[in-house]
């Protein structure tokens, strides 16, 4: 049986709440409704661009009055938040209209726009751009002077078998020339199906050169393409030596294919790509097992104008690159017969050159990552 104290006081705890309810709801409106007439009556006053701007953060700003009482929201009954919400939001845009209104009307005046808003009048904010790494833009330049030239860029893996590293350059295993490159070797990945013996292993590829083989296996010939690439050596560094730099490989099989010709191209394209007619190019006897002959190319070192420095190791001269007419058998590696193709190539390094071209007396800044460095060749 329901007391009768009970009935009483379950009557007063709804009479309670629903006062409670509709007063808050009421002293929220009339907060809101309080604001926007002070608002509106102060806006009338304001002369200049500054005043405008107080107002605004007086009412309409993060700490200002809409917001303070916008806060107090939270202590409304649920279905009733949408319902001053609205009169909230609404309120607002008033505010803001007032406020854009107010604006337009002193700037007509005469007035400049004032801080916290987009003054088209001040200098913009500087946009930071990036700029394409200098060796990326020398590899475009070789690339571009050689396509003149009727030449097609190729590239190879990084991650090299044995095979095309040097087994198919003739540089068989017990061959001494192994050691003219120190050598970085990886673990053999399983499903490797290179044309390999149990014994040969995967190494990161010391030269671009067995591009040379697989692009006679890929295009055949008559073939003119070269090949800029990446290359590792197991080696200390210094001022003109990386671990990890680039080649440019050159490769043209033709039937009728000489030396003369080869120095007659690069002696042209440096001057082309360093843009100093100064700079000579000096030819020597080399040793390559997959050329014969072999020659190598020095660059006059215009650094220190041939007066010696580290970079030329006070020589006078820099070695840029190694040549020569490609060996009967690379070109039967690659699957055509030597009696009828010959051909010429080369492998150079780049970033030699972009250090005489840009006047860097060290080639461990290109990979260095410093900005300093890079942001000069915008
Ligand atoms: C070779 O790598 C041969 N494959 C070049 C070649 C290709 C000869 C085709 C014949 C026919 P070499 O090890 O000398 O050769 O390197 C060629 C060029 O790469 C050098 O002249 C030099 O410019 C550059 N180079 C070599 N080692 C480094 C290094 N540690 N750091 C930066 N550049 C290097």
């Amino acid at each position: 049986m329901v007391r009768q104290e009970d009935l009483q006081d379950r009557a007063l705890e709804g009479y309670r709440s629903w006062v409670e309810k509709h007063l808050s709801q009421k002293t929220l409106r009339a907060l809101f409704k309080k604001a926007k007439k002070k608002a509106k009556k102060e806006v009338q006053e304001i002369a200049s661009l500054d005043a405008l701007e107080s107002f605004k953060n007086k009412y309409l700003g993060r700490k200002g009055e809409l917001a303070q009482t916008m806060k107090k929201m939270k202590d409304l009954a649920a279905d009733q938040r949408p319902v001053i919400g609205e009169v909230a939001n609404s309120i607002k845009e008033e505010l803001h209209e007032i406020y854009d209104q107010t604006l337009s009307l002193l700037g007509e005046k005469g007035g400049t726009q004032p801080t916290g808003d987009l003054d088209v009048t001040l200098p913009g904010k500087p946009v930071a751009s990036g700029n394409m790494h200098i060796l990326t833009r020398m590899l475009h330049d070789w690339e571009d002077v050689f396509r003149d030239l009727g030449f097609r860029v190729a590239d190879g893996p990084e991650l090299e078998s044995e095979y095309y590293n040097f087994e198919t350059l003739n540089i068989p295993a017990s061959h001494p020339a192994r050691d003219m490159w120190d050598t970085i070797y990886a673990e053999q990945p399983k499903k490797a199906k290179a044309k390999m013996d149990d014994d040969n292993k995967w190494l990161l590829r010391t030269h671009t050169s067995p591009v040379q083989v697989r692009a006679m296996e890929k295009y055949g010939a008559p073939l003119r393409i070269i090949i800029p690439g990446r290359v590792f050596r197991y080696e200390a560094t210094d001022a003109r030596h990386e671990h990890t730099f680039h080649q440019v490989e050159g490769l043209m099989i033709d039937r009728n294919v000489s030396l003369a010709s080869l120095i007659g191209i690069m002696e042209e394209a440096v001057k082309k790509l360093v843009g100093d007619e100064t700079l000579q190019l000096r030819v020597r006897p080399g040793y390559f097992p997959f050329t014969e002959p072999s020659i190598e190319f020095d660059l006059s070192c215009i650094l220190c104008g041939q007066k010696g420095c580290a970079v030329c190791k006070k020589t006078g001269w820099l070695e840029f690159g190694g040549a020569g007419l490609v060996h009967p058998k690379v070109i039967a590696a690659g699957g055509l017969d030597p009696q009828e193709w010959q051909g010429f190539a080369f492998g150079m390094g780049p970033a030699r050159l972009a250090m005489l071209k840009h006047d860097i007396n060290d080639i461990r800044l290109f990979n260095s990552g410093d900005l300093r460095f890079l942001q000069q060749f915008r």
